[in-house]
């Protein structure tokens, strides 16, 4: 009886682990499909470290990030780390017409390609430092206290504890009461930092990405 059930559980197991791999496999078919950037990407990526990633969002953590922020009635936003732009461009589908996006991203060969994006009124693009964000977001129309939603892609485990605390208290400081920050990691790192700057935070997984990521939504 208990060998039976033993199998029994082995076999669910298996077919789990072959479920997960499928759909691993699925949001790897699919990034390909949708980007045939992908190697461009993955050079930018073994050129700079920090960027982080060896390949842009998938779909899934994109719409999965998106509920995150709210976007229907998100009408300021600052994105940090807009890297080739997968993200921001479904950010300027989504948001309201009349909502304004600043996004800040470090590395040059990003930020020429990004430029395209600059066409829609909405849009404003700035090549520089996230942990500048106060006075780069004052320059550009975005002041404390006024931001909705606040996104970030940046690799916070790349900054020292302090700047970690810096940048966090920068990016509560400009977001409104009730504004969120929204931040996809890879670890859990972040989660007792995050803590300590905003009321709540609320955490989800997204596995259909390479590889998988954390969406953490701090509220203040
Ligand atoms: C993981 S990628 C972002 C992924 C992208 N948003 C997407 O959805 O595909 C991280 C990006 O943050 C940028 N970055 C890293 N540190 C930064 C900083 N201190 N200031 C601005 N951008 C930064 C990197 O150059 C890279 O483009």
């Amino acid at each position: 009886m208990e060998r039976k059930q033993s199998a029994k559980t082995k076999a669910g197991l298996g077919a789990g682990i072959k479920n997960g791999f499928k759909k691993i496999g699925n949001v790897f078919q699919n990034t390909i499909k949708s980007d045939a950037k992908i190697f461009s990407y993955l050079k930018t990526f073994a050129d700079d470290k920090g960027v982080a990633a060896v390949m842009p969002s998938s779909r899934y953590l994109v719409s999965r990030t998106l509920r995150a922020m709210n976007i229907k009635h998100a009408t300021k936003i600052i994105e940090y780390g807009a890297a080739e732009g997968v993200m921001t461009r479904k950010i300027l589908e989504e948001m309201p017409k009349d909502g304004k996006i600043l996004s800040v991203e470090l590395n040059e060969c990003f930020y020429q390609k990004l430029k395209t994006l600059e066409s829609d009124h909405r849009m404003s693009l700035y090549h520089g430092d996230v942990r500048q964000i106060d006075s780069i977001a004052k320059a550009h129309g975005f002041p404390a206290g006024e931001i909705d939603v606040i996104v970030s892609g940046i690799p916070f485990a790349f900054l020292s504890a302090e700047g970690r605390a810096e940048l966090l208290s920068k990016t509560s400081d400009l977001l409104k009461p009730g504004g969120r920050f929204v931040a996809y990691q890879v670890t859990t790192h972040l989660i007792p930092i995050l803590k300590n700057h905003f009321r709540e935070v609320k955490i989800q997984f997204e596995i259909r990405n390479i590889p998988p990521h954390f969406v953490f939504t701090a509220f203040k």
